[in-house]
């Protein structure tokens, strides 16, 4: 790669979000609330902080909630400012801060997440940039988020970066795995890349998850990619051909991951953010320990 500054965040939102069906009938998996901020809020701010002043929304016809969120809400904002509220009106008007650009490209058909980061192009054009997948929620606590730790990486060493976590062996088909030569630190350089395998057929047991610093020339790769597993266009597959031009890092990041594209992920982070929240913190502790009291799962006190 090079090691320009990341600029553009790339958020592939036009998948279907089957799993939270009839929910996504209307309401975009991304705009599904951890407590108070949909899931695109927390990626963004993510985006933000690692110095993307640049964000690529790629998002389908049904999903006019994303753009919406991101847009002016003169109505709401007059009838705040008319009330008073300034604390409310405080929160609308910065969903995105002054010198960061929000701009919306289509995927006119679901052809899979690596057909939705090539839809990008026209927008990052020949530079290095990231992608983050809203669903993935990753928490570091006080300290830099996943893809500021990954840019300052990319800067350092010039190479992609990927983020990787280790999963149990009968997870691996349902995540991209990767192998690595030694890992020196936090990151490891990837030998190889494969979408979805069978544990029995999985190089390891480190997973790719919803965090990416590319190189530009994965669009190009991405033009020659073909269907691969599930029929879909494959970002793993566009990075694997990548690996025999240019260095990728697998990169274990500082912080907790939430899989908030499956139920219980979504569950758990609404507790753990619940739970670190001032105002619902204690509430909240009660609330969970009355339930389990009732449920019988635990003895009252
Ligand atoms: P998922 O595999 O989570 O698919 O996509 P999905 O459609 O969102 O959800 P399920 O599995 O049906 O419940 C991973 C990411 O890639 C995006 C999704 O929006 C999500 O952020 N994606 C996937 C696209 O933007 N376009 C696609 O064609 C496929």
């Amino acid at each position: 790669m090079n090691n320009r500054t990341v600029r553009k965040a790339v958020f592939p939102v036009a998948g279907l979000g089957t799993r939270f069906l009839p929910a996504t009938k209307t309401v975009p998996k991304e705009m599904l609330p951890i407590v108070d901020r949909p899931l695109i809020q927390y990626a963004v701010d993510e985006a933000i902080q690692a110095g993307c002043d640049t964000l690529v929304f790629v998002t389908n016809r049904y999903k006019h909630a994303v753009a919406d969120y991101f847009d002016k809400a003169y109505e709401l904002e007059q009838k705040l400012e008319r009330s008073g509220k300034q604390e409310q009106l405080d929160l609308v008007r910065h969903v995105l801060p002054e010198g960061v650009r929000a701009v919306f490209v289509t995927q006119a058909e679901a052809l899979g997440l690596g057909h939705a980061v090539l839809c990008a192009k026209p927008v990052v054009g020949d530079e290095p940039f990231a992608v983050l997948l809203p669903d993935d929620l990753i928490w570091n606590r006080g300290g830099d988020g996943a893809l500021k730790q990954m840019t300052d990486l990319a800067a350092s060493s010039g190479a992609s970066v990927i983020a990787t976590q280790e999963v149990p062996r009968e997870q691996t088909g349902s995540y991209g795995i990767v192998a690595t030569e030694g890992f020196s630190g936090r990151s490891g350089r990837i030998t190889g890349i494969v979408e979805k395998p069978s544990p029995e057929e999985a190089p390891s047991t480190l997973a790719v998850v919803g965090r990416y610093v590319l190189s530009p020339r994965v669009f190009d790769l991405l033009e020659a990619t073909r269907p691969g597993a599930g029929g879909e266009i494959q970002l793993t597959d566009a990075i694997s051909a990548l690996l025999a031009e240019e260095t990728a890092l697998a990169y274990r990041f500082k912080g907790t991951r939430f899989d908030c594209g499956t139920h219980i992920g979504l569950i758990e982070a609404t507790i753990r953010y619940a739970l670190d929240n001032e105002k619902l913190s204690e509430p909240a502790r009660r609330m969970m320990t009355d339930a389990l009291v009732e449920m019988g799962v635990i003895d009252s006190e």
